[in-house]
């Protein structure tokens, strides 16, 4: 329970983007001769890499997303970093990058977040310091194959709310012409080729103005997957309903959701949702890191609009869900499941 008296950047923090800007440092390891090294703190915002990489080339390439707060106590706090550090794991593992241990990544959480903790938005703000992990394949190769050397960094930069509206409802498309994974590919992983694959899609929606979009099943066209960057949630009467397919990201928000419903007395049914259930919901939100939960009014489907709630307003449940989250990782309620993990500076 220490405050920190660390003195803040000059950032007007109400107004922040959800983008790059620039903090002090960055951390970075390097994977040679099968081992990672100590982790080197570094200024440099750039890469050196030989253009022959594989990660410029065949995608080897995982990444991450997590948050560091400010709470109402003064204290610096991590979300539930050992939880990307697992999925990171996943990810590692389905693309043959070498695994990284949930120690050294949650060490490289802390002290990324330690040296820039002039950057961490003052509480009361609702901005928040934004992790970025990512590893990449390096050295040359032409062949297809995995790299022999690996680059492992983590960078920080304080975002804004990702939706500018705040926590206000969003109208969302089923994007059926394109897919942004493959039913046994790596749509489970946060690997960069999927957002690559999902840059049409969510095009395809901004243009007839969308500002998110949903994705079925790759195989049936059928079941629910998942929104671009985040997952589906639907509220029926007293259930919490999330789609479990092998196709969508498992994301740490949702599980966090799920944890709070039954703490609420909610019903949790993880499984396959019929895209023809969907106008039996009463709620629907769009669930992941950036945005916590962004309340989604109405769905369109072959020409057909599914609303759900007010447009102007949340929905009670989810409100609820979304408000006890967030003041999990303010310190304003107490952390009872244990998902802070405390950043001493
Ligand atoms: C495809 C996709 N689904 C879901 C999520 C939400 O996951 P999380 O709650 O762990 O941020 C994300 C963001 O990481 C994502 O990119």
């Amino acid at each position: 329970m220490k405050k920190t008296n660390v003195e803040k950047a000059n950032i007007d923090w109400g107004n922040l983007p959800f983008g790059y800007v620039k903090t002090d440092f960055n951390i970075r390891y390097y994977y040679k001769n099968g081992k990672w090294s100590e982790g080197e703190i570094t200024s440099d915002e750039n890469i050196l890499m030989h253009m022959a990489a594989p990660c410029l080339h065949y995608g080897q390439e995982a990444f991450e997303g997590l948050k560091a707060f400010e709470t109402v106590d003064g204290r610096i706090v991590v979300f539930r970093p050992d939880e990307n550090a697992r999925r990171l794991q996943r990810s590692c593992d389905r693309i043959f990058i070498p695994q990284i241990s949930v120690e050294m990544f949650v060490d490289a959480v802390k002290r990324v977040v330690a040296a820039n903790a002039k950057f961490v938005p003052p509480y009361g703000t609702g901005a928040s310091l934004y992790i970025r992990p990512l590893v990449i394949g390096m050295g040359a190769r032409v062949g297809l194959g995995p790299a022999d050397e690996y680059l492992f960094i983590m960078f920080a930069t304080p975002v804004g709310p990702y939706y500018k509206g705040g926590f206000k409802p969003v109208r969302a498309l089923v994007v059926e012409e394109f897919d942004r994974a493959a039913p046994l590919g790596v749509g489970d992983c946060k690997v960069g080729g999927n957002y690559a694959a999902g840059l049409r899609g969510s095009e395809f929606g901004h243009e007839k103005n969308y500002p998110i979009v949903l994705y079925l099943d790759p195989k049936e066209k059928r079941y629910i997957d998942e929104f671009s960057t985040s997952n589906f949630i639907g509220i029926k009467g007293n259930s919490y309903i999330s789609p479990n397919s092998t196709s969508i990201l498992p994301s740490i928000t949702n599980k966090s959701l799920g944890v709070i419903a039954e703490d609420f007395g909610i019903q949790v049914e993880r499984r396959q949702v019929d895209i023809a259930e969907v106008e039996s919901f009463e709620e629907v939100g769009a669930v992941g890191t950036a945005a916590v939960i962004t309340p989604v009014c109405a769905i369109t489907y072959r020409n057909k609009e599914f609303t759900f709630g007010s447009p102007d307003n949340a929905g009670p449940v989810i409100t609820r869900l979304y408000e006890r989250l967030t003041k999990i990782q303010a310190g304003e309620f107490e952390d009872r499941h244990r998902w802070l993990v405390e950043v001493e500076v």
